[in-house]
């Protein structure tokens, strides 16, 4: 299984790639964006607004004031793009669809128009070789559907799985990879609670409701694709690819601070509220109890109904798991007070000490080596890491290369700490590299890259950056050709 370290060649001053050991043949390798993030064209061919193109405009909600009108202009250079993504060596490109491309209003009848830029995708990855991994949800609501009350409302969920259906049946004659939501804790929790990202809600209960409907929408359009593609959970028909069917978490790896019993009981909120409040109702069919009562002392119940849950948990092929960081949670502030100005327990995040990226995200790659054995011990899915990367303030040397040591180190220690998990035990089957190309940062704008591929915004010019030729120098190594 392990490979023997086989080196490259690579240009002075490149850091060299060899082979990750520990890591099969067969392991899936790829890059990931989102719509949003990449296509531009927001008006283009009977798309409507989103709640990300609504946001943009909220003055102070996004840095430079910017917005994914023209991003990437990935709708217009989808060819070029996807001859790169080949170019990469990678097998799998995750990307996802725009709902209101799909579905402009939210309801009623698929445009045309909209589906075609991905049918035209899907035949451009396959004809390269490339298997496409479809995310249908990655943030980009109608706005209409905002505008009748959001994934607070109940009603949202089921729009979703028709959506779905219409996604499914124009393109799961050839896409066999699908990923219902992607992070539904940024959705509920950024986008309800805080605020920090669209539509930009400041309401707690709010945010919980969006919780439970984001998840039932996963499991209602689960349900529409698993009746689309065939009998439930069984492999596909001759003229039916299967189906591959997860869901995409946001997760890390927390511990307490101190072994004091403040700092156990913040972990144990943070992992309540960030993993087990997701992770519990899709694996094993019910809501966490501790976290339940937590929302009760807040005055808020999540608004489940009889056959939700059975909905929800519907089984899942695999868990896309998208790492960052972690984190170290103590349950008092730093004068020692256990409850907030709210009289809310505190659970503040403790620096580890480490080296940060320019998100200012610790880097902490043993972090994710103990979240997939975690995952491996209390939820038993096959992963696969959807998303991980950094964002870094590259500069393009003279030469016109991008030389971007800090994100090839970056990535190292994660892949392998991926190689690490593998041999412990934990059933990781893929890593994809976030993100393709530097791309719209949500509320940060085009202010941070986080692409393996440069792009100058000004003239689209895309330059695969150090990191890009490292990635597929080790995809080549460690796959033994
Ligand atoms: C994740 C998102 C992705 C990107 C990265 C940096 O939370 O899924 O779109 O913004 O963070």
């Amino acid at each position: 299984m392990t490979a023997a370290p086989s080196h490259t060649t690579a240009p002075a001053g490149r850091p060299v790639a060899q082979a990750v050991g520990g890591l099969p043949a067969d392991f899936r390798w790829g890059v990931a964006t989102s719509a949003y993030q990449i296509e531009g064209a927001a008006r283009a061919d009977g798309r409507t607004p989103s709640i990300w193109d609504t946001f943009c405009r909220v003055p102070g909600a996004v840095a430079g004031g910017e917005n994914g009108d023209t991003a990437c202009d990935h709708y217009h250079r989808m060819p070029e793009d996807v001859a790169m993504i080949a170019d990469l060596g990678v097998d799998t490109y995750r990307f996802s669809l725009a709902w209101p491309r799909i579905q402009p209003h939210g309801s009623g009848p698929a445009n045309a128009r909209g589906l075609a830029f991905y049918d035209r995708l899907v035949d451009t990855l396959l004809e390269r070789g490339i298997t496409p991994w479809v995310t249908l949800y990655h943030w980009d609501l109608p706005q209409e559907l905002e505008d009748a009350g959001g994934w607070p409302h109940r009603d949202t969920a089921h729009r979703f799985a028709d959506y779905a259906g219409l996604a499914h049946a124009a393109l799961g004659d050839r896409v066999r990879h699908w990923t219902t939501l992607n992070e539904p804790w940024c959705s509920a929790w950024l986008g309800y609670f805080t605020g920090e990202h669209a539509p930009g809600r400041r309401d707690f209960g709010a945010a919980m409701h969006a919780v439970h409907h984001l998840l039932l929408g996963h499991g209602l359009a689960a349900r529409r694709l698993r009746e689309m593609a065939g009998t439930p959970g069984a492999p596909g028909t001759a003229s039916a690819p299967g189906l591959e069917l997860g869901i995409t978490l946001n997760l890390g790896h927390g511990v307490p601070h101190t072994d004091s019993p403040a700092d156990v009981a913040a972990a144990r909120r943070a992992d309540g509220m960030g993993t087990r409040l997701y992770l519990d109702p899709l694996v094993h069919g019910r809501y966490p109890e501790d976290v339940v009562a937590d929302l009760a002392d807040r005055g808020v119940r999540l608004p489940v109904r009889d056959g939700d849950l059975a909905a929800i948990s519907a089984p899942l092929d695999v868990l896309g798991v998208n790492y960052y960081s972690s984190h170290r949670f103590s349950g008092t502030d730093e004068h020692g007070a256990e409850t907030d100005a709210d009289g809310r327990p505190v659970v503040r995040d403790v620096p580890h000490g480490l080296p940060r990226t320019a998100m200012g995200w610790e880097i902490v790659p043993e972090g994710l080596t103990a979240l997939l054995l975690r995952l491996h011990r209390d939820y038993g899915l096959p992963t696969v890491i959807t998303e991980n990367g950094a964002a870094f303030d590259d500069r393009p040397a003279a030469d016109g290369s991008v030389p971007d040591a800090d994100r090839i180190a970056y990535l190292d220690q994660h892949i392998r700490a991926v190689a690490a998990a593998r041999q412990a035990g934990a059933d990781v089957r893929g890593y994809f590299a976030w993100s393709l190309m530097d791309n719209f940062e949500w509320a940060y704008g085009y202010a941070k890259r986080f692409g393996i591929v440069r792009v100058d915004y000004d003239t689209q010019r895309r330059t695969v950056k150090d990191s890009g030729h490292w990635y597929r120098d080790t995809i080549r190594a460690t796959r033994g050709r």
